[in-house]
């Protein structure tokens, strides 16, 4: 992950390096750090944890210069200290890195035997140890990177300043993104174009394997042999966007109060929410002749994705596999281009569910994918974009984001259902008229039941260990809990599909770990009765999240029952994601956690 940052600027740029840094904090934020080169000096200042250590550092001791680069780092190799953030120096180069490069031991081995000396543990090191031994030995700058970029091997998104060349930056990218900006008189570098959007909106994306040479006014784009090759500019969409938290006090409480209204954008995208039909928008691929669909996603994105698996399967009776991306590949699944592919990413430069997509790519797969950021490499490089219109996320739990690609999943596989005449036209009326009640539903939803959510997060705080369970729809649901629980308050919870409990799991159950049953009044619901049945039986403590009608059939003791309207099955998994939801956020905050960015996490994972 990590976020870069370079300005080949006509007046200081250290204060300006930082303001894009906040915008790609979400890469990142374990330690973070700035160059500059002012009259052939370079200067550095860098810090361990957030960025604001570093604006502090900077506001005592001001870097001057109109050319630097600057990086906020989540890190790799190494521990997060100061020693090991970014930018590195060796011998007058300095070096901010995004990725892995992955032959890095022996590249050290090699330079240590050498001579050289390492003053950090971390991979991105030897790229400027390298540049260094390039330049003594007598290379230019641009010179020094080619040789640089034929030894290295791995995912990377590189700049480089030189103490010798104080009017130029050099940057390269195989892997993680990098896009150029265009200033008046300025050049601008950055991880992606919202970083670079107080200065400027026309951006040139970086493909892989190109190195760029930026003057205050050029551009160079080559191959990593030095061939020039074209890339076209364009005005970035993304860049309008204000990032700010309004009168909440998280941005996670922001996004989950925003779904109701980022749901409608979504929907009416695919939908038409009047006449109830899908629109052609959901029907960018041609599900009629498909004999399978493969969908791979990562994390609470792979969870929605399998929640799409029951609707395609049963609305559209379309078989698919489905596989978290670091996993997908390697099966060596047998694919064919009767099939078709989904990828399913908020940021859209997850390495691992990039690299899935390139190999149903070269299998001959149609891809589709459903993304958030538009402009971002899986949806450059997909057949079909499905946008999902959620607004920038920026907490680092997914909210927002996950909802939006549950309406886009099943608005598609309406659409599919539809074109392979599993479902009639009256059939298709009945499903869109319930994914248009989505917005007022949800939004009477979070305010209903805030406060009591407020308050069994104090009970939920108190214990160590969680468990949750859900049959059907609501067994992805399950595991997307447990996954919010666990990575903003830090308590180990664990999701599992209902009837697997009495398989193994049921030996946890004691009145130390509650159990969370996720149970609209569905198709389902007597069985999954019947499993709180056997946790109850064993003193366990149920938390009861269900519909009116299923608190009404239940007859259990529970620790907590929390009643949510009765709703429609295809429109049931967004509308409860809104209790766990808001059961993670409290707990979160009472227990005093950072929840937009909890530790040792980023935003966009763009390593494997
Ligand atoms: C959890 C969460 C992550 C992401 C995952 C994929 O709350 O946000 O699990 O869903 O890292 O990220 P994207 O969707 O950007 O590919």
């Amino acid at each position: 992950m990590c976020g870069i940052v370079g300005i080949v600027g006509d007046h200081p740029v250290a204060e300006r390096l930082v303001d894009a840094l906040k915008r790609l904090e979400y890469r990142g934020y374990d330690s973070a750090g700035v160059a500059t080169l002012d009259d052939g000096v370079m200067g550095r200042r860098r810090a361990e944890g957030k960025l604001f250590n570093l604006e502090t550092r900077l506001a005592k001791q001001p870097l001057p210069g109109t050319i630097g680069i600057a990086h906020t780092r989540w890190a790799t190799h190494g521990v997060p200290n100061e020693a090991n953030a970014h930018p590195h120096f060796v011998d007058g180069v300095a070096v901010v890195h995004n990725g892995i490069i992955e032959n890095f031991s022996e590249l050290r081995d090699e330079l240590v035997a050498d001579g050289a000396t390492f003053s950090s543990q971390t991979d991105t090191e030897v790229v400027a140890q390298l540049l260094a031994r390039y330049r003594r030995q007598g290379l230019g700058p641009k010179e020094a990177m080619l040789e640089m970029l034929s030894r290295i091997t791995g995912a990377y998104a590189l700049l480089v300043m030189f103490a010798d060349d104080p009017t130029e930056l050099f940057a390269a990218r195989f892997g993680p993104p990098l896009a150029i900006g265009h200033g008046k008189g300025e050049m601008f570098l950055g991880s992606d174009a919202i970083a670079l959007s107080p200065f400027t909106n026309q951006i040139t994306y970086l493909v892989d394997g190109d190195f760029a040479i930026l003057g205050q006014k050029t551009v160079a784009i080559m191959d990593f042999t030095g061939k020039p090759v074209k890339r076209p500019r364009q005005i970035s969409q993304g860049s309008a966007y204000l990032v700010d938290k309004g009168n909440h006090r998280h941005f996670m409480e922001k996004e989950i109060y925003e779904q109701p209204e980022v749901m409608s954008h979504a929907l009416s995208h695919y939908v038409d929410l009047a006449d109830h039909v899908v629109k052609a928008e959901a029907m960018a691929i041609d599900f009629k002749p498909l004999r399978g669909l493969a969908i791979s996603a990562c994390g609470t994105a792979f969870l929605a994705g399998l929640i799409g698996k029951y609707w395609f399967e049963r609305y559209a009776r379309l078989p698919v596999e489905i596989d978290v991306a670091s996993e997908f590949r390697y099966r060596e699944m047998p694919l064919s281009p009767d099939q078709a592919a989904l990828f399913i990413s908020q940021s859209g430069e997850t390495a691992d569910t990039l690299a899935s997509l390139r190999y149903c790519k070269d299998a001959g797969l149609k891809i589709g994918a459903i993304v958030n950021a538009r402009e971002s490499t899986i949806a450059r490089e997909a057949d079909a974009v499905f946008p999902i219109l959620a607004g920038p996320e920026i907490g680092v739990a997914s909210t927002k984001a996950f909802t939006c690609q549950l309406a886009v999943l099943a608005s598609l596989a309406i659409a599919a259902g539809k074109a392979r005449g599993v479902i009639n036209d009256e059939e298709e009326k009945e499903l869109v008229r319930h994914l248009a009640e989505l917005p007022r539903i949800m939004s009477h939803v979070v305010n209903l039941i805030q406060p009591q959510m407020e308050s069994l997060s104090r009970d939920l705080s108190k214990f160590k260990d969680v468990l949750y369970l859900g049959r059907g729809t609501s067994y992805p649901l399950a595991l997307e809990g447990a996954l919010k629980l666990k990575e903003i308050s830090y308590i180990h919870a664990e999701g599992y599909a209902a009837g697997e409990l009495k398989h193994g799991p049921i030996a946890l159950i004691d009145e130390n770990m509650p159990v969370i049953v996720i149970a609209p009044y569905d198709r389902f619901f007597e069985k999954t009765v019947s499993n709180m049945q056997e946790v109850a039986a064993r003193g366990g403590r149920i938390i009861f999240v269900t519909d009116a009608k299923g608190a009404a059939a239940s007859k259990l003791e529970t620790m907590a029952t929390i009643v949510l309207p009765d709703v429609a099955e295809i429109i049931a998994p967004m509308v409860f994601s809104l209790p766990i939801q808001l059961l993670a956020y409290h707990t979160a905050v009472f227990m005093g956690t950072d929840v937009d960015q909890p530790r040792n996490l980023a935003k966009s994972v763009t390593v494997e």
